[in-house]
């Protein structure tokens, strides 16, 4: 279990997370749903260990982990794909790809299987980032964190502005790492990809978690949605 408990995150003066309490169940996939704005991005940087909390506590499997660094955190399991994807643009897909691999314990997920959840990395292996679509580089950037081997993986909009054959193909993939026992946290803008993948459901709106539910209230947060803004 990877756990945010009374988090409180600022920018300068500015408040952007207020009192978070968010869990993620080993093996789950939970959705984190909010507009533009609402601190998903912060709320799943703070999970990963790259936002200092104010105030709260994060938790890993029991384990107060509120001070363990990025890097270790990486190490320990968490993996972050952040919305820029932070492809590096000089190196080809698999350099960009191999970086993770001297770092980190070996697990199930090899070059060769990356290479076969997103068939298109494998004939572009040789190209360098920035001539990448959109879509690969989303792809590469999954890749690269499988690469850590993650029990948690947390997804920044990982859809975000891809063609629907390429959305399809993200879904698939997502569905795959979460059977081979990643837990997976999906942030998205609205319900359409979350509703193919997830079992828990979370609004956020405003630096607040405003509504939490299962798969089969998600018309009742779709219609909150609505009305709220
Ligand atoms: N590095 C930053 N410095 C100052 N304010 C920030 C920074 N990152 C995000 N914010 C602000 O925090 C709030 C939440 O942002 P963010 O977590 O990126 O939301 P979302 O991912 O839901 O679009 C917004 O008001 C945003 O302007
Ligand atoms: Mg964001």
């Amino acid at each position: 279990m990877l756990e945010l408990r009374g988090a409180d995150v600022f920018y300068g003066k500015a408040q952007a997370l207020h009192e978070i309490n968010f869990a993620i169940a080993k093996g789950g996939i939970a959705a984190l749903i909010g507009r533009n704005g609402a601190g998903k991005s912060t709320l799943l940087r703070a999970l990963a260990g790259g936002q200092a909390l104010l105030h709260g506590t994060r938790w890993l499997d029991g384990e107060n982990i509120t001070s363990l660094p990025l890097h270790l955190c990486s190490r320990r399991g968490i993996a972050l794909v952040p919305e820029n994807r932070q492809i590096f643009p000089s190196l080809t897909a698999e350099e960009n790809l191999r970086l993770p691999t001297t770092l980190h314990p070996p697990g199930y997920w090899t070059l060769q299987r990356v290479y076969g959840l997103f068939p298109r990395l494998a004939e572009r292996r040789a190209t360098n980032g920035t001539s990448l679509s959109g879509g690969e580089q989303q792809m590469l950037a999954i890749g690269r964190a499988l690469l850590t081997n993650p029990r948690y993986l947390l997804l920044d909009e990982p859809t975000e502005g891809l063609a629907p054959v390429v959305v399809d193909a993200i879904i698939r993939a997502i569905g795959e790492i979460n059977a081979q026992g990643a837990a997976i946290v999906l942030v998205e803008q609205n319900f359409k990809v979350p509703r193919q993948l997830a079992q828990a459901f979370h609004l956020i709106d405003s630096g607040r978690i405003v509504w939490s539910g299962g798969a089969d209230a998600i018309d009742q947060a779709q219609s909150r949605m609505m009305i709220g803004h």
